[in-house]
């Protein structure tokens, strides 16, 4: 097999072929994304929570990104390797590129993910004009927790949705090569997904996205306390233990059985 690149996720969209995406943190969780067929593995911010034990991504630093970063990317050669830009590292744009400029050289990623909408489109264009891959992520976003007071199912109404629709468009307008949406009801990642060239990948999106993601620990029944209800474990009920598990969620996306109406919003 060839490496995974943004002409890859493209075409597969355009083919209509599901985009299979999971988050990793170390080596050997990269390997075998690997060898289970997974295309994307995501570095999230979402180690300060599963991997650091914060109550949430928040305090997670570019130094930590780094560092994860470069783990995941000596243990898988062929995903796409995307590193989130934490929270307040692109608060201004020359911070912005200094910290892409390290996920990738440093950390070896070769796509950065931000959140947000029409605030960032300045930044993800400063990007594009470096020729630095973005991912952008719409909908629920945990960076903005403490700003929003919770976490909840994002663009319910139609004013919202509609401004989430026309952030996706201006985000790809902008140059983005990849949209994640998260925690947002599923007509509206239908809807968003229609709209968009690029390929969008979801999370509590419903599954008419173009790819799906979720926290590789979720799916492995290794967080505690509560799982997210657009998870699913998928080590529970076959005999393969974390390979089998890893595998059988590639299949469940590829096929378009998960995530089932049970998941989604
Ligand atoms: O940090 C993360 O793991 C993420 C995904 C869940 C989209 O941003
Ligand atoms: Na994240």
């Amino acid at each position: 097999s060839k490496p995974v690149t943004v002409a890859t996720l493209r075409r597969m969209k355009a083919n209509g072929e599901k985009i299979v995406v999971l988050t990793a943190y170390d080596a050997s969780f990269a390997g075998l994304m690997e060898a289970a067929g997974v295309d994307v593995i995501l570095v999230g911010d979402s180690l300060g929570m599963v991997v650091q034990g914060r109550d949430s991504t928040v305090p997670v630093s570019v130094d930590d990104m780094v560092y994860h970063c470069s783990m995941v990317a000596r243990g898988s050669h062929l995903p796409l390797l995307i590193a989130d830009l934490p929270f307040m590292s692109y608060a201004t744009l020359d911070q912005g590129l200094r910290n892409a400029a390290r996920l990738m050289q440093e950390g070896g990623a070769r796509m950065v993910k931000l959140e947000g909408g029409s605030e960032v489109l300045g930044f993800v264009r400063a990007l594009c004009h470096n020729g630095v891959p973005v991912c952008a992520h719409l909908g629920l976003l945990p960076q903005s927790v403490h700003k929003v007071g919770g976490y909840r199912v994002q663009g319910r109404d139609e004013v919202s949705a509609r401004r989430m629709l026309d952030d996706a468009l201006a985000l790809q307008d902008a140059g983005a090569d990849l949209l994640v949406l998260e925690c947002i009801p599923a007509e509206l990642g239908t809807r968003i997904s229609e709209a968009l060239e690029i390929p969008t990948i979801g999370i509590g999106a419903g599954v008419d996205c173009d790819g799906q993601v979720l926290v590789v620990y979720d799916i492995l029944d290794i967080t505690l306390g509560h799982r997210p209800k657009f998870s699913r474990n998928f080590i529970a009920g076959q005999e393969g233990g974390v390979r089998g598990a890893l595998e059988a969620y590639v299949r469940a996306v590829r096929q378009g059985e998960f995530p089932a109406p049970e998941h989604s919003f």
